[in-house]
């Protein structure tokens, strides 16, 4: 008896071992059911030409030899299924691949799973399956940077276990159910950013204890920020920035101890800065541009000591600048233009040592500038120009400073222009709008690096000094309204670079235009023409053509004669061709008319004949007026008879 259970035993330990061994290499090899579930998946990928998914095959285990797939080794069960498109491979080779088709519901069925990446591949259409939802192990879910469409499932509140939710750079649309967010404790990283996600911002997100980081930027979402969002104490970064929200920023915001970087630029925030946002020590990055906000900044408000980044322009608001912005040490970017802040610019600015970027353009603010600034070594772009600051003159000490590269001072009550600028390593310089008038000096030619020239809108009446021709790094000129006369040869007879805009309208600048505009070095890569409301005569150039560049041509409002060139077809990048009010005679050059990328064509009140040819841009009855011999659509029918 006792032998025969012994036997037994051994025969039970036998089959045991046996067993075991086949269970050890079964929980080795994929799970049916999840096998099948990824499978599913693979059949709804209509294209794969980087084979990316070219290892998964009915007759391998999914487990061992799927490319992306990884198991729980004691159940056999899959946990990670990871295939982004951008990733590194081997040997430190980028790679960037692609999948097109939709995302399977079975993968609702990998019950186990808990990595779900497969972001950046691009072009995964369709909606979101709400089998998601099922996978209440997920940690992570990643599918931003696709074409996926639809909402966001209801079924996904729970997923409890998720850590990082990245569903941004897609088409989503519709809005956040409240509860999705009711019981993710554990989520620390959400993305929903350039979906078209509308509705409010659910306040659940109030619940979301342990968010790092929140973007929800460039979407649609509008009503106001759940003032619930203060309760996130860990959150560290938050942007919002590009949607529709309105009403105030919740003083709660000033409670997020850990907020290093806030952007609510580009919405419609009203109200005013809570005094408690300015105070917190975290602060790097505090961006408030593009939004209706009011009030003024008190001068207690401003201690975060940590700011790198301030930007508050493109609002409504008030009062004086506080003298506790010069506190703020780390300050590289302040940026406050375009408000209506009124008093002085506060001297303590110069204690800003590191700052790089100044701009408090179209304000309220007096002169004179305070000579602090001189301290600012670092200071790379002084914009402070349509204030009424009431110059008259640059102030001296403004040569001293030496890393200066930008130099904004427009409409500020100059009336003189001071040679020493040519000391300065000025690349960009917009003296325009001011009451600068008699003649344009010669050393102006001694700003060889000089990109950037603006003197448009004020008083100059004079030629162009033949020294103008040594600003070779000008690309960029604006001298329009203002009573330059003679002709345009010193601006065209710079070597070095080549210009890009040049605007010379709204002069007296007289002449015909050089007939070999299109052979000079100067024109060669010009976009922007504008010669419009000058004295020129003669006729347009037939060598126009030849600048393959040119998408604007303006020659409105001058003495032009003779006919449209039809070579100005070659100049294929044409966008915009204006030559309204001239003396031009003849036809409209059918090719002229029906380059490519024609947006906007004028030739009213000019002498043209003949039919106005078919042409496939949308060009009004008014841009043809005026010309009693034209006739065909959009004007009147020609005559036949
Ligand atoms: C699954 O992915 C996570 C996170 O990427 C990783 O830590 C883990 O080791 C992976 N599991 C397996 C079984 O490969
Ligand atoms: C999986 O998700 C779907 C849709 O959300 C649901 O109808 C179904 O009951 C779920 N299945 C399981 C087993 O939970
Ligand atoms: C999502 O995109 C597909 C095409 O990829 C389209 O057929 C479907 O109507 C879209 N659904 C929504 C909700 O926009
Ligand atoms: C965004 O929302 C506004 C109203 O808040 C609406 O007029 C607009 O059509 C929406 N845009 C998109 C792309 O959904
Ligand atoms: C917020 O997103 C916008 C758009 O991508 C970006 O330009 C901005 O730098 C972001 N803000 C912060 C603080 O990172
Ligand atoms: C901040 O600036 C104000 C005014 O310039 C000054 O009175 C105050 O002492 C400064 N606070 C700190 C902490 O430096
Ligand atoms: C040049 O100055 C004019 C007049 O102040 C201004 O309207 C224009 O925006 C400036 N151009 C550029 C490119 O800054
Ligand atoms: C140009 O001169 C005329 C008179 O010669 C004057 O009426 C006009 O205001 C001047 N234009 C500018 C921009 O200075
Ligand atoms: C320029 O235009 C004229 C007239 O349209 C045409 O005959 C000529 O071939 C063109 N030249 C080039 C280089 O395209």
């Amino acid at each position: 008896m006792a032998f025969i259970e012994i036997t037994s035993l051994s025969i039970f330990i036998c089959f045991a071992t046996i067993y075991l061994q086949q269970t050890t290499a079964e929980a080795l090899s994929c799970h049916e059911t999840d096998k099948a579930a990824l499978l599913d998946f693979k059949s709804k990928i209509t294209k794969d030409s980087s084979r990316i998914l070219s290892t998964w095959d009915q007759s391998t285990d999914c487990c061992t030899h799927w490319d992306g797939v990884a198991c729980d080794p004691s159940t056999g069960r899959v946990v990670n299924l990871t295939r982004p498109g951008v990733f590194t491979g081997p040997d430190d080779t980028p790679w960037d691949t692609m999948l097109y088709g939709t995302i399977s519901p079975s993968l609702g069925n990998l019950e186990f799973l808990r990595v779900l990446h497969l972001g950046d591949q691009k072009f995964l259409t369709g909606s979101i399956p709400s089998e998601l939802g099922n996978l209440s192990h997920l940690t992570d879910l990643f599918l931003y940077h696709n074409s996926l469409n639809g909402t966001i499932p209801a079924s996904f509140q729970n997923l409890r276990k998720l850590s990082r939710l990245l569903l941004g750079e897609n088409r989503l649309s519709g809005s956040v159910p409240d509860f999705v967010f009711q019981d993710m404790s554990s989520l620390t990283l959400l993305d929903l950013s350039e979906n078209q996600l509308s509705g409010e911002i659910p306040s659940s997100v109030g619940k979301l204890v342990s968010l790092q980081r929140l973007d929800l930027l460039a979407n649609n979402f509008s009503g106001s920020i759940p003032s619930t969002i203060g309760a996130l104490k860990d959150l560290v970064d938050i942007n919002l920035s590009d949607n529709q929200l309105s009403g105030i920023i919740p003083v709660s915001m000033g409670e997020m101890a850990k907020l290093s970087g806030l952007d609510l630029s580009r919405n419609r925030l009203t109200g005013s800065i809570p005094s408690s946002l300015l105070k917190l020590n975290s602060l790097s990055v505090c961006k408030l541009s593009d939004n209706k906000l009011t009030g003024s900044i008190p001068s207690s408000s401003i201690s975060s000591t940590g700011l790198y980044k301030l930007y508050l322009d493109n609002n409504m608001l008030t009062g004086e600048l506080p003298d506790s912005i010069g506190n703020l040490t780390n300050l590289y970017w302040l940026l406050l233009s375009n408000n209506r802040f009124t008093g002085k610019i506060p001297s303590s600015i110069g204690n800003l040592k590191n700052l790089g970027s100044l701009q408090l353009a179209r304000n309220g603010l007096s002169g004179p500038i305070p000579p602090q600034l001189v301290k600012l070594k670092s200071l790379q772009l002084l914009d402070l120009s349509f204030n009424p600051l009431n110059l008259v003159k640059l102030p001296t000490w403004l040569s001293k400073m030496t890393s200066l590269f930008r130099l904004y001072l427009a409409g500020t009550g100059l009336s003189e222009l001071p040679e020493w600028l040519t000391t300065m390593g000025l690349a960009y310089l917009d003296l325009s709008s001011n009451a600068l008038a008699g003649e344009l000096p010669r050393w102006i030619g001694n700003m060889p690096r000089l990109y950037s020239l603006n003197l448009s809108n004020s008083g100059f009446h004079s030629a162009i000094p033949v020294e103008f021709k040594n600003l070779a790094g000008v690309q960029e000129l604006y001298l329009h309204s203002n009573n330059f006369t003679g002709g345009l040869d010193s601006i065209f007879a710079k070597p070095g670079r080549q210009y890009v805009i040049l605007d010379v309208s709204d002069n007296m600048f007289a002449g015909p235009i050089d007939e070999n505009i299109g052979d000079l070095n100067a024109m060669q890569r010009i976009q922007t023409l504008i010669l419009s409301n000058n004295p020129f005569g003669g006729s347009i150039p037939k060598s126009l053509g030849k600048l393959t560049y040119l998408e604007t041509l303006k020659l409105e409002k001058n003495g032009l004669m003779g006919a449209i060139p039809s070579e100005l077809s070659n100049a294929t990048f044409l966008k915009s061709i204006m030559l309204s009010n001239n003396n031009l005679a003849g036809g409209i050059p059918s090719s002229v008319v029906n380059l490519k990328w024609l947006q906007e064509f004028d030739v009213s009140h000019n002498m043209l004949t003949g039919e106005i040819p078919p042409h496939s841009a949308t060009i009004p009855a008014g841009s043809f007026e005026g010309n009693s011999g034209l006739c065909g659509s959009p004007l009147p029918p020609c005559n036949t008879a």
